[in-house]
């Protein structure tokens, strides 16, 4: 068995952290297929990291695979799923509810998966008092009130970038615990509040500068 108490979740590297959703989802697939155990050499086929990568990661929080036997896929998979925090439930609001908020609020896999949301909140008055799947869009002038009165887990900012700080200016900073950004700008929150930046240009920017490296190449 995989023991808990045997390591320190703190410990593990954001290197290994950020892969952890990788081998989450791989695992689950797994599981779906009813594969029950996996060495490190099939799991590194198929995840694309190599088989010593995947022990030198799952070792950190005491995955270790069985000599002759492999990983145990679902211990693996809840294990990862309790590092992720995936095994609780969060309250969830999204500010500023165009066309990303909207989709964010409209991905019922996240629901499935745990994250609750609670409301939106936006500026435009041809929004406020309309539900998606039941969820209400309210006044962003409420957004004061609301986190006096509730706890959030995770606030989702997608206003354009102008308005981020603000938003956060307007929030119960000691009633939200994290925040998921998504305006193109670095915001400045209290120590307590953990912010995930989502650029999603920068990732796009990456892969321009890939496929234009694989251009120089050929020209060379
Ligand atoms: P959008 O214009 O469709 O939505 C923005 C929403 O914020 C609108 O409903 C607007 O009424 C609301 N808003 C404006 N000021 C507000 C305030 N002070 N308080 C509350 N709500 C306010 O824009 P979109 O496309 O949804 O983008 C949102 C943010 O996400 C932007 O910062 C954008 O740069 C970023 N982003 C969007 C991507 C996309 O694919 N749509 C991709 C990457 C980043």
């Amino acid at each position: 068995m995989i023991n808990l108490s045997n390591r320190n979740i703190s410990n593990i590297s954001m290197a290994v952290v950020r892969r952890l959703p990788k081998y989450h989802r791989y695992l689950q697939e797994l599981l779906e297929k009813e594969i029950y155990r996996i060495s490190s050499k099939e799991l590194s086929k198929l995840i694309g990291f190599t088989a010593s990568q995947i022990r030198q990661d799952l070792n950190c929080f005491g995955g270790f695979g069985q000599q002759g036997y492999g990983y145990n896929v679902e211990e693996l998979y809840q294990e990862i799923e309790k590092i992720l925090g995936l095994n609780r439930t969060y309250k969830m609001i999204i500010v500023g509810a165009g066309n990303l908020g909207q989709a964010v609020a409209n991905y019922t896999n996240f629901e499935k998966s745990g994250y609750e949301l609670l409301a939106l909140f936006d500026i435009n008055p041809r929004l406020i008092g309309m539900k998606i799947r039941d969820i209400p869009f309210r006044d962003v002038d409420e957004l004061g009130e609301f986190t006096n009165e509730n706890e959030i887990d995770i606030v989702v900012i997608s206003t354009p970038r102008e308005f981020a700080q603000g938003i956060v200016d307007k929030l119960n900073k000691d009633n939200v615990k994290g925040i998921w950004n998504f305006a193109p700008t670095d915001i400045k929150v209290p120590e307590h509040i953990i912010v995930e930046n989502v650029h999603l240009s920068e990732s796009l920017y990456t892969l321009s500068y890939l496929l234009n490296e694989k251009h120089l190449e050929v020209d060379k």
